[in-house]
């Protein structure tokens, strides 16, 4: 891995307009961010304030009214295999076995190599998320944990260098949710990609990320606030709930969610309060 060689992924006063009946809809406006190599940053804000479109913009699935996304230097045009995606519902393609789903994209990433290679890859990628032994099972026969397994499986094995997720667990029960964010840590530890995670979650983006962008309430959505989240890695849920930086940085995010955002959505620009410690308001 080339990490040095890596520049940030930069959002650049990123405004995303909709045409709706009743005119048009401001959802998104002057949005921007610094994304470092290999930094796991989440996106935090209620429902509805514009996480998906500021995503599906670096995913390169939509393009934005104004401003845009830079990686390595250059604006994006649209979806690259550099960025892999995983949403909350797997979205794998029901006729092919968990290893063909996998295989696919393994096939699309790494066109040069055989047939034999690639499929060892795929195995390899499916291994990792434990699944050796449901290879042959169709996504049907499988549980959402299970198929939502195979789809970061799939994400992996593309070997992108950045990862999307758009709520990734959000359609999980709890335990299996804590389950893949453990499996999630566990496959970031080992090579850092760059992460760009939706989440409304607030205690998974604490648990998760180096830094979370919070977001404002739309229409015109733009960052609240920025909060670096300190807890010692590599983090458990013992440790990392334990740890008195936890509840300092939790209610720093929901004294956000609370006031802050409501007071941004209807006066446009209400002034920023002056926050301590390690949040940047910005
Ligand atoms: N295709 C669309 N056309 C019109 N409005 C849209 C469209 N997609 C999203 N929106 C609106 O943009 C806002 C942000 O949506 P979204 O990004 O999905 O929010 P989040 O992911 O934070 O829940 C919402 O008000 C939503 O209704
Ligand atoms: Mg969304």
């Amino acid at each position: 891995m080339t990490m040095t060689t890596q520049r940030p992924l930069e959002i650049t006063s990123l405004t995303k307009v909709f045409p709706t009946p009743s005119g048009p809809h401001v959802a998104v406006k002057d949005f921007r961010a610094l994304i470092q190599p290999g930094e796991f940053v989440s996106l935090l804000g209620h429902s509805g304030c514009g996480k998906s479109t500021v995503l599906a913009i670096v995913a390169g699935l939509s393009s934005a009214s104004e401003g845009g996304v830079i990686v390595d230097g250059k604006e994006i045009e649209g979806p690259g295999l550099e960025r892999a995606l995983v949403f909350q519902t797997p979205s794998l393609l029901p006729w092919m076995t968990a290893l063909d789903n996998v295989l696919l994209a393994v096939s699309q990433a790494h066109p040069a190599l055989g047939h034999r290679e690639q499929k060892a890859m795929a195995s390899k990628y499916l291994d990792m998320v434990g699944l050796t032994e449901y290879a042959n099972q169709r996504p049907t026969e499988l549980s959402q944990g299970t198929q939502q397994r195979v789809a970061i499986a799939r994400a992996f094995s593309l070997e992108p260098r950045f990862l999307l997720l758009d709520e990734p667990f959000g359609a999980l029960d709890s335990i299996t949710r804590r389950e893949l964010q453990d499996l999630l840590l566990d496959l970031w530890e080992q090579d850092r990609k760059t992460v760009l995670m939706v989440t409304h979650d607030v205690d998974e983006a604490l648990y998760l990320s180096d830094r979370i962008i919070l977001m404002t309430d739309g229409p015109e959505s733009r960052v609240g606030l920025e909060l670096e989240i300190t807890l010692p890695r590599p983090r458990s849920a013992e440790g990392s709930l334990d740890h008195p930086d936890y509840f300092r940085l939790r209610r720093e995010v929901l004294q956000f969610l609370e006031h802050h955002s409501k007071q941004f959505s209807s006066g446009g620009h209400a002034g920023h309060s002056n926050k301590k410690s390690s949040a940047v308001v910005v």
